[in-house]
């Protein structure tokens, strides 16, 4: 028996509009130019509105129309853009951003910001585009992939977010100021995706520089996590970096959690690492076991493995994507087929702020409409 979605009123109003026209109707092949187009097109409104209206803050605020910091003071759209031109083949508007970057680009700054979006945006947003600029033609300079200034933005970058790495456990604190390191005071509170979200960035800016501290320090971040798994095989939502104890017991694959999965295996696969394959894989057995239900993931306490939030929240959509990598195609297609159903009928996945936690993420989603629902869906 499918179970029911409900849907909280005030999400209708967020929904976008379902796209009409295109090609590709039933029974006709979709037009990949078409979309490539549309693609490009949505790429260039939203990169042209930024320049024009935000820039050189972090962000553009669609409403208002004008620009404000967000995660620092990094003029991060543009660093999040760069990879995207070079895909879209415009070397020259690339070329010139960099020559932005170089001049304005400061890290010794009054910031308290997020290690872990600091590191997914600004390091990865540096290192892949540093690593793809060769192949899109843009000339590099001598010694690259080992030298070049792209990289060398990363490695500043990075360098300012490891005094957090420094507690008893290894596991970083969720803020660092940039200029004078870990706040006093600072919550020892971080959520799991902000402990395991680090191997990928690290480990690629330690075999480019030549030093080892950023993979070493992503590595025991990730040892660290492992070991404090439950006895059942589940990791929770927050944990206390300084003693250990988890603090958020929920365990599941969306918000707070997600990219650590996420990392585990990208991390595998980058590093031929077979460690890091293992450890997803014995997750992979608890989460089905425990979260799964009708190919749907919900939330359960860690320890016991009983439901605690029945929700889906758009934050899970990257598990079919996981799943595929892994070769687990036919799960894949099941738990895609959930969340596209959804889509379909709503125009969108669900972003509905549900309880709240002191990560700078949001815990968001439908809540299913009854926890016995969903288990007695289960034995059907
Ligand atoms: C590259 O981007 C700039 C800024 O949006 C734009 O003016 C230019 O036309 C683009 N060039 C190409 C080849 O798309
Ligand atoms: C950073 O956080 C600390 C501790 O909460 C606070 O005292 C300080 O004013 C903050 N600095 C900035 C620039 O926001
Ligand atoms: C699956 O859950 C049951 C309890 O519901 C437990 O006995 C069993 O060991 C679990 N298996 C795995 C692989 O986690």
């Amino acid at each position: 028996m499918p179970f029911r979605l409900l849907v909280p009123l005030g999400l209708l109003c967020l929904l976008l509009p379902l796209h009409h026209g295109a090609p590709g109707p039933e029974g006709t092949a979709p037009d990949p130019a078409h979309y490539r187009e549309r693609v490009k097109a949505m790429f260039y409104h939203a990169y042209n509105s930024y320049l024009e209206n935000a820039f050189p803050y972090d962000e553009l605020r669609p409403l208002t129309c004008d620009g404000h910091d967000t995660w620092g003071s990094f003029s991060l759209t543009l660093i999040d853009a760069l990879d995207t031109l070079l895909i879209l083949g415009n070397v020259s508007e690339f070329q010139r951003v960099v020559e932005v970057l170089q001049d304005n680009l400061d890290f010794d700054i009054d910031v308290n910001a997020s290690v872990f979006e600091t590191n997914i945006r600004v390091v990865g947003g540096l290192l892949s585009a540093h690593l793809l600029s060769k192949k899109a033609g843009v000339e590099v300079e001598a010694g690259w992939p080992c030298s070049g200034p792209l990289l060398r933005m990363a490695e500043e970058a990075a360098r300012k977010l490891l005094p957090a790495f420094q507690t008893p456990t290894g596991m970083p604190y969720g803020t660092v100021n940039l200029l004078h390191g870990v706040n006093p005071g600072e919550t020892p509170v971080t959520c799991t995706a902000g402990i395991g979200t680090f191997i990928v960035e690290f480990a690629t800016l330690s075999s480019l520089t030549g030093d080892s501290v950023f993979e070493e320090k992503a590595r025991v971040a990730l040892m660290r996590l492992w070991e404090s798994r439950s006895d059942i095989g589940l990791v929770g939502n927050h944990i206390d970096v300084l003693t250990g104890k988890w603090v958020a017991q929920d365990a599941g694959i969306g918000a707070g959690v997600d990219s650590y999965f996420e990392y585990l295996v990208k991390g595998a696969i980058l590093l031929q690492d077979k460690k890091l394959m293992t450890m997803f894989l014995e997750y992979n057995k608890a989460i089905r076991n425990y979260t799964r239900f009708d190919d749907w993931y919900l939330w359960v306490q860690m320890y016991k493995g009983t439901v605690s939030m029945p929700v889906f929240q758009s934050l899970e959509a990257y598990w079919p994507g996981l799943q595929s990598l892994i070769g687990d195609i036919d799960n894949a297609m099941k738990t895609f087929l959930n969340y596209y159903t959804v889509w379909k009928q709503f125009g969108g996945l669900p972003e509905t702020k549900g309880r709240a936690v002191g990560s700078g993420r949001l815990d968001e989603g439908i809540l299913f409409s009854q926890t016995e629902q969903v288990k007695s869906a289960e034995n059907d």
